[in-house]
């Protein structure tokens, strides 16, 4: 694998291996010396051109838990204000010697041109393109249901018969869309819900569509995973009013009530609390929201031993 780009990328077996891979990342995680010298000598350059708070200082721990040299940019406050473009903002940064870009940008397909334009040779992972994907974030996101679902019982290494509702704005979510991708492909039963003005074209789905969260919370889901209603992409209104979308698309308390114990309450951050999840889901015990932030940085660590150090193991 030479860059991640997407979550449809990713045959089983080599989700399999970066979700085993993070694991043992984890592990690496709760040592009081937590560091590898794996990435010693190598450069990684956060490009972000969107606002990140998880995404970005979970790539900047993975890189510098595993040695690595790590230059963090921001197009706010860059040349980017003065008409530089994503070309020579990369050669530029290339120019010190980069290892690997890691790139969030507005625009879907961005990580796709920035890997494939030979403007560069180095290594692209994908952070977050426009609508399109968030690749790492559907692994940190299979991680946690696998490390949650699994521990108590013989599961086996994918995520077979796993049901998994993806609630809310589907249409403007790239975190959606990779889950999507993933949850298939690790064998999951999944399940968007959302109204339709924010439910992408049906044939655009290979998943089944719900516009009842009612009726998904009474079939008792594995996982409802909460999406964040994404105002800065829309451009129109799509829905009345945030208490009318509360009230019918919410995870609200008297939902949350109703949800089995068991039920693992999921949202990716940053959350509108109020509007698509409640307080008291979002800090219950059900939730793991903290926990998937954390296995953002071991998700992160295993994309890029596996992308800069693909012939070492863990233990070296
Ligand atoms: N989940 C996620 O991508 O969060 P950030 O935008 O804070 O990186």
């Amino acid at each position: 694998m030479r860059h991640l780009l997407s979550s449809e990328q990713l045959t089983k077996d080599q989700a399999i291996d970066l979700l085993d891979l993070a694991d043992e990342m984890a592990e690496i995680n709760t040592r009081e010396n937590k560091k590898l010298p794996t990435l010693r000598g190598k450069t990684v350059v956060n490009l972000f051109f969107e606002d990140s708070t998880r995404t970005k200082t979970s790539f900047e721990l993975a890189a510098k838990r595993l040695s690595a040299d790590l230059v963090n940019f921001s197009a706010k406050g860059s040349s980017v204000s003065k008409g530089e473009s994503l070309k020579d903002t990369a050669l530029t940064l290339a120019a010190g010697g980069a290892d690997a870009f890691v790139l969030r940008h507005s625009a879907s397909g961005a990580a796709h041109t920035l890997a494939n334009a030979g403007w560069t040779d180095i290594p692209v992972i994908n952070a977050g393109d426009g609508t399109h994907e968030h690749p790492t974030q559907g692994l940190l996101d299979a991680m946690t249901i696998r490390e949650r679902l699994h521990k108590n019982n013989s599961r086996g290494k994918d995520l077979a018969g796993v049901s998994v509702a993806i609630v809310g704005d589907i249409l403007h979510s790239r975190v959606a869309r990779s889950n999507i991708h993933l949850l298939n492909t690790l064998g999951a039963d999944v399940t968007v819900v959302a109204p339709t003005t924010l439910m992408p074209n049906a044939g655009e789905l290979r998943v089944k569509t719900s516009h009842n969260l009612d009726e998904t919370i009474a079939g008792k889901p594995d996982v409802l995973m909460m999406l964040r209603i994404q105002q800065e992409r829309m451009k129109g209104v799509f829905f009345p009013n945030e208490t009318e979308y509360s009230s019918i698309w919410g995870l609200t308390k008297s939902r949350f009530k109703r949800l089995p114990e068991t039920t693992l309450i999921m949202h990716p951050g940053p959350m509108n609390r109020g509007l698509e999840i409640c307080s008291e889901a979002a800090d219950s015990s059900q939730s793991t929201i903290v926990r998937q932030v954390a296995n953002g940085i071991s998700v992160r660590m295993a994309v890029l031993f596996k992308l800069l150090a693909p012939e070492r193991s863990a233990d070296e």
